[in-house]
């Protein structure tokens, strides 16, 4: 299965630290933080990866992971977001990339724990559709939110006022090739974006979308709080700080 890592959008709730760099070059403890989502699918055993970038600093991600060799990759594909169009117009750019293939798509700024070698296994084998994780959290609001019925997720809300259930959908999602054709028919939403969770509740509509549970810790590294929390819990997990 192919990779792609989106690293556009502008990173605006990170100013200044995102005045005259992209958000995922930014530390995250000991290392930039497009190391932790491009290590998470080197881990998982995906080699084809594309990097969605953009904003300020795109040649930098070249400068910096050159063609992946320190990841063990012998080529890292690259394409540029103009503007902020949001996550699921970043995808698109991947259309050609993804060549009628299933795909794993992470955010750029998601750090997880656990290997997800098991949930993208489960979606091979899986007919059509797409694959999420969910993760539960204590803050749900400021996500894309699963109300969940038996075991089907029947709908989900982005950054709920009253959320229906703690159960974060984390970012990282798995498709089937109707993805590109979904996004397609997509209006931008109030705040002027092709959301993820539009492209997430057409497959649901369509009864065509299962989840996991992730295992381990989740945090995005978006704001200076969950930026903060991140660098704890990697340092942590490695042992090195208390
Ligand atoms: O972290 C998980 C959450 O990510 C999900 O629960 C939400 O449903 C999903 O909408 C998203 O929420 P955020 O509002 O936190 O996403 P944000 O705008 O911070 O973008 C996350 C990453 O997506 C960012 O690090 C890079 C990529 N991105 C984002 C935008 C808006 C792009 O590549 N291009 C974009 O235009």
């Amino acid at each position: 299965m192919k990779g792609i890592i989106l690293a556009g959008g502008l990173g605006t709730r990170l100013l200044p630290l995102t005045k005259v760099t992209n958000k995922h070059l930014l530390p995250v403890y000991n290392r930039p933080m497009i190391f932790y989502p491009i290590q998470t699918l080197v881990d998982a055993g995906i080699q084809d990866i594309l990097i969605v970038t953009g904003g300020n600093s795109a040649g930098d991600f070249l400068r910096l992971l050159g063609n992946g060799k320190s990841f063990g990759l012998k080529h890292i594909h690259y394409t540029y977001q103009e503007g902020e169009g949001g996550i699921a117009q970043a995808l698109s750019l991947a259309e050609d990339f993804a060549e009628n293939e299933k795909v794993v798509v992470i955010l750029g700024d998601n750090i997880i724990e656990a290997d997800i070698a098991p949930h993208i296994r489960r979606f091979e084998k899986q007919a059509r559709g797409g694959r999420l994780l969910l993760k539960k959290v204590r803050d749900p609001e400021r996500f894309g939110v699963a109300e969940i019925k038996g075991n089907k997720i029947i709908q989900i809300t982005e950054k709920p006022k009253h959320p229906k259930s703690s159960y974060a959908v984390i970012g990282i999602y798995m498709y089937d090739p109707d993805v590109f054709k979904i996004i397609k028919t997509l209006k931008p939403s109030r705040r002027g974006e092709l959301e993820i969770t539009d492209v997430n509740n057409a497959y649901i509509r369509r009864g065509q979308m299962e989840y996991d549970i992730l295992k381990g810790y989740w945090t995005d590294a978006g704001t200076f709080e969950s930026l903060y929390r991140a660098s704890w819990l990697v340092a942590n997990k490695s042992g090195t700080s208390r």
